[in-house]
């Protein structure tokens, strides 16, 4: 996820792209830069935020009528200067950004060494460039050309935008899996990953579609498909404000980003669930495949909703690679002189990648000898600096303090790391593999079946926002889903929440029941639906109020619950991505009932990297 903003036209380009770029640093604020056409190509990087490119522009000749910017939210290759975008073609004469993942940038990058290019960056941008300009050269084709070409064998998302100096009034821009809108002024056209760059100039808007390409000039806008055929392009007119839109029109971020979850799962899947294969790919798992396979012992370090996904990888694990696992909060285990040596893998789970808590206990376990696998959501991170490998979530930035999707993205990579090392270690069948595998490439879709219940849970809770404790109860795989829906409610809404292991209600907080407590089961069919089914009946038969996660089918509990939310069936071990959203769900909509901030709840910070 990144931000890309593009100008052709009468107007000076940098100012409009450089405002544009800072509305939408909420994609991502990794690096920032921005090209120029006028007497050749200029090129301004800089690691950072926009600002600061702009600071160290001052009294730079940034004069010109076209341009491309790009605030990037980086997958391949750490943010820094040279990794920032636009990225220079050998040739010189093109310079390109992108938004996406180019997932078989490997393998065009070694057929391009073997050419004998070379590489100012990281970047799987960098060699789509290179792949682009390879064939224009070598096919004496148009740009446009060699870009319909190159495009046919990427795989992958993206958004391109170029500027070649051949073409000096020229923007040429593709679409696959990100987005793209093209606004349209008079004597102008504006490119931008959403309309917030764009609204103030004009509200005349064609959003671009998948394997669609754009030739656009000052008074010229042609859109093609990738089999040259030239279509007519459907023109919108904006209907919403400049808040809304970098909310993607929904109310809160916390909100978007809980509907962004189909989506930010398939990223994460994507060009690494290999399902024609039957296979898992993950570099950072290959790299360190030996150590991983031979772990004593895997110990699962991180803070808050991180650590509830290590809980569920904790039974992921133990059930797929028979592996002995511990799941420790980091602020203990820093402090606790933990015995801790070679042969043991700690995986850091962070969404931030600088939670200090999990950096220092990381610290501490790397120079006892542990190798450190880190799952974090941001690429370059201090946690991902110190680690000795890891994988990437992909869920692009999280802005509410909430986290959401990036909660089901860990679970999601968790779960193909255990995946590839049980098959590796031979400790799950093959059937159940496979099974697996299909079932995982499901979920986004699943998940997008929940969240069409999200009018069923706003009316839900609205019925117990005034509530003042809740409890939230689940076995097995759903216990770790259980204390995760209990922090979300307590941190959005205020509300007391405790989650507890469904069967511990009876050594003592059934106490706490009577017909003003709400108690949320997370029963979905698994192995102990009948023991959990008898946990309800213990609540209802001391009046409490019975809310329950349950599988589309279950005709038992709705009997018996004052309220059910349904979620699709699936494999066990891959139900807390389904299971969460509804509790996700919510502790949003009891926020906003109570009239709370929910993206920026009182007391809470984004990311604590103190003490
Ligand atoms: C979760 O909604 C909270 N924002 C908080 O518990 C968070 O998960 C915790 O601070 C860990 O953050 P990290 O994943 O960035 O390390
Ligand atoms: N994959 C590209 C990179 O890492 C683009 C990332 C983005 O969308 O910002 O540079």
């Amino acid at each position: 996820m990144c931000g890309i903003v593009a100008y052709v036209g009468h107007r000076q380009a940098y100012p409009v792209i450089l405002k544009g770029l800072k509305r939408l640093e909420y994609r991502g604020y990794d690096s920032a830069g921005i090209a120029l056409l006028s007497d050749g190509l200029k090129l301004f990087k800089k690691k950072g935020k926009v600002a600061g490119l702009e600071d160290s522009l001052v009294g730079e000749n940034v004069q010109g009528h076209i341009g491309i910017g790009h605030t990037r939210w980086a997958t391949h290759g750490e943010p820094s200067d040279r990794n920032a975008h636009p990225h220079r073609s050998a040739s010189g004469k093109l310079a390109m950004i992108h938004n996406g993942i180019i997932e078989n940038y490997g393998q065009l990058k070694q057929e391009l060494l073997n050419k004998g290019y070379s590489f100012t960056s990281d970047t799987d941008t960098e060699v789509l460039l290179h792949f682009i300009d390879d064939i224009r050269e070598n096919n004496k084709c148009s740009l446009e050309e060699a870009i319909r070409i190159a495009l046919k064998r990427v795989v992958g998302a993206y958004v391109i935008v170029i500027v070649d100096t051949e073409s000096p009034d020229t923007l040429i821009a593709a679409r696959k899996g990100s987005p793209l809108v093209i606004g349209i002024g008079k004597g102008e056209h504006f490119l931008a990953s959403d309309a917030s760059p764009i609204i103030e100039y004009t509200k005349e808007v064609v959003y671009v579609n998948d394997y669609e390409l754009a030739i656009i000039r000052p008074d010229e806008l042609i859109l093609k498909n990738l089999g040259n055929e030239t279509l007519t392009p459907f023109v919108q007119k904006l209907d919403l404000e400049l808040a809304a839109i970098e909310k993607g029109g929904y109310e809160h971020f916390m909100l978007k980003e809980i509907f962004e979850q189909p989506h930010t799962i398939y990223d994460c899947l994507r060009g690494r669930l290999e399902l024609s294969e039957s296979k898992i790919i993950m570099s950072g798992v290959e790299q360190h495949l030996e150590q991983l396979k031979n772990a004593k012992r895997i110990i699962m370090v991180a803070c808050g909703t991180s650590w509830h996904a290590g809980l569920v990888a904790e039974y992921i694990f133990e059930e797929l690679c028979r592996v002995p696992v511990e799941v420790e909060y980091a602020s203990e285990f820093r402090y606790r002189n933990p015995i801790v040596g070679p042969g043991d893998v700690i995986i850091a789970i962070s969404q931030s990648g600088e939670t200090a808590d999990t950096l220092v206990a990381i610290e501490k376990a790397k120079e006892q000898g542990a190798l450190i696998f880190g799952v974090l959501n941001v690429v370059g991170s201090s946690i991902a600096r110190i680690s000795h490998g890891g994988a990437y979530t992909h869920a692009g930035p999280e802005i509410g303090v909430a986290s959401t999707k990036a909660f089901t993205a860990q679970l999601a990579v968790l779960t193909m790391i255990a995946l590839k090392l049980g098959r590796e270690k031979g400790t799950i069948d093959n059937d159940r593999y496979q099974r697996l595998l299909t079932e995982l490439s499901l979920i986004p879709e699943k998940v997008q079946t929940v969240l069409e219940q999200a009018e069923n849970i706003n009316s839900l809770a609205r019925k117990y926002a005034q509530a003042t404790d809740f409890l939230f109860l689940g076995r097995g795989y759903n216990f770790p889903v259980a204390l995760e829906g209990a922090l979300k409610l307590k941190e959005i809404s205020y509300i007391h929440a405790e989650g507890y292991p469904a069967a511990e209600m009876k050594h003592g907080p059934i106490a706490l029941v009577d017909d003003t407590l709400p108690v949320v089961f997370v029963a979905t069919k698994d192995p102990y639906h009948e023991k959990i089914v008898s946990n309800i009946q213990e609540i209802k038969a001391r009046k409490g109020k019975v809310i329950a996660v349950i599988s589309e089918g279950d005709e038992t509990i709705p009997q018996m619950a004052d309220d059910v939310m349904y979620v699709p069936a699936c494999d066990e071990i891959l139900a807390p991505m389904l299971n969460v959203i509804p509790l996700q769900l919510l502790s949003y909509y009891t926020g906003v009932h109570k009239g709370l901030d929910v993206d920026k709840p009182r007391n809470l910070a984004k990311s604590v990297t103190v003490e």
